[in-house]
């Protein structure tokens, strides 16, 4: 069982909701951050909100969706410590456990099909980090500092 944060936008609810039934299925605990309905929202509060439970060490990963899985990725990978990857299908959503050590997987609700969708989370969750050479190389991402603090 694994303690998951998942939050999407307006763009992104529908398929998150059908994710956070697939997880509750298997098991695993979910933190829902939000949004609830397809009113309009900013996709960055959403990812902020579920890459602040991994950073913070209340959810073990996270998932996040919006329309196409890439605004709220770069908005989750603001926050230090958190690795967020938009994936596309199985092939990505495995390889970015296992090379980049991800631990927030992001996918687009007007690119990716529900089932699809299913099975790359499905691949996320069942990878983990390889370890070996990869090791220095994540390192040298979360060693990289945010922007307000590199800016002076
Ligand atoms: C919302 O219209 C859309 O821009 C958003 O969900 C996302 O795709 C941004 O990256």
């Amino acid at each position: 069982m694994t303690r998951i944060a998942a939050g999407a936008d307006h763009a992104g609810v529908q398929l998150k909701d059908v994710l956070v039934s697939h997880l509750r299925e298997l098991g695993h605990e979910v933190v829902d951050c939000g949004t609830s309905s397809t009113d309009r929202v900013d996709y960055p509060d959403y990812g902020e909100a579920v890459a602040r439970e991994v950073a913070g060490g209340e959810a073990e990963l996270g998932l996040c969706v919006c329309g196409t899985g890439i605004g709220i990725a770069m908005a989750a990978n603001k926050v230090p410590g958190v690795r967020a990857a938009t994936v596309h299908d199985v092939t990505s959503a495995r390889l970015t456990r296992e090379h980049n050590d991800a631990n927030v997987i992001c996918m687009g609700e007007r690119l990716i099909g529900a089932e699809a969708a299913r099975e790359a989370l499905d691949a996320f969750l069942g990878a983990s980090f390889e370890q070996g050479r990869h090791v220095s190389r994540v390192a040298k991402i979360d060693a990289l500092l945010p922007k307000e603090e590199t800016a002076q």
